[in-house]
């Protein structure tokens, strides 16, 4: 059993006491069910950066895992404006996001780059959740398998199976993102399907069975369970539902009620 990865996303938003009310009204809700849920499980919150070491005091001592929205591959240096793996795990951090879409689209982040960051994650042994997706020009040109293929084996270039088994997936439709239109549920299992079949090629049977493909763009409390009643989808990468506390402690209960 891939154990499910319900990750919050709160792109730059919210402040230090915003950021601080939301995790205690999440911990207040889940705290008490992640002993038990835990085992078939885990969240993860990804605040702003500067909102790292807030969110870390506030997490302390709840099994939530706190994540990085994104990171540069160098360790230090001159690198203006970017933060590195070690200085993420000095404050606690267990998970990064990288490659989202904003990061492509409007950061101008290559597939290469990408590459370099999910293997400075993993020396770091920081476990990255490398973000693919096609937009809408691609998918109506016929070319989403084509485009999500390149962009997961480019993320995954030079690793081996052992790497490849640490890296969490997510497959995010760029025209999904932000739009209040996900993808329904029959059309992400296609793609998550095939992506385990790009897996089985590019690893073995067992990684590609274990890795987990999480769907993220517009996952709301209300689409959340029949997202999450799909066998290849193990998770969800939530934006915008994850910025209120009953919508993402709802979605981390999907299928449970
Ligand atoms: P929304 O849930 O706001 O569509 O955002 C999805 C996303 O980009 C999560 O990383």
């Amino acid at each position: 059993m891939r154990r499910k990865l319900f990750a919050a996303n709160w792109k730059m938003n919210l402040d230090p006491v915003a950021a601080r009310d939301l995790v205690k009204a999440i911990r207040a809700e889940l705290d008490p069910e992640l002993g038990a849920l835990g085992k078939e499980r885990e969240v993860m919150i990804a605040p702003p950066a500067i909102l790292i070491p807030a969110v870390q005091q506030e997490l302390a001592g709840s099994a939530i895992a706190l994540g990085a929205q994104n990171m540069y591959f160098e360790d230090h240096g001159a690198f203006t404006g970017e933060i590195s793996a070690p200085m993420l795990k000095a404050f606690g951090v267990t998970h990064v996001i990288l490659g989202h879409s904003e990061r492509r689209h409007v950061f101008g982040e290559t597939d290469e780059l990408i590459n370099k960051k999910v293997k400075a994650a993993l020396r770091h042994d920081l476990t990255p959740i490398l973000c693919i997706g096609e937009t809408l020009a691609q998918r109506e040109a016929g070319d989403t398998t084509k485009t999500l293929t390149n962009q997961l084996l480019n993320g995954l270039q030079e690793l081996d199976c052992a790497q490849i088994a640490r890296v969490v997936i997510a497959y995010e439709p760029v025209w999904a993102i932000g739009t209040g239109k996900n993808a329904t549920p029959d059309q992400a299992q296609t793609e998550h399907r095939a992506l385990r079949g790009v897996l089985i090629e590019r690893a073995d049977e067992d990684t590609a069975h274990n890795i987990r493909i999480l769907y993220g763009g517009s996952v709301t409390a209300e689409n959340v369970d029949s997202l999450m009643s799909k066998p290849d989808i193990d998770g969800a990468l939530v934006g915008g539902a994850s910025l209120r506390a009953e919508s993402f402690v709802r979605i981390v209960r999907a299928l449970k009620l």
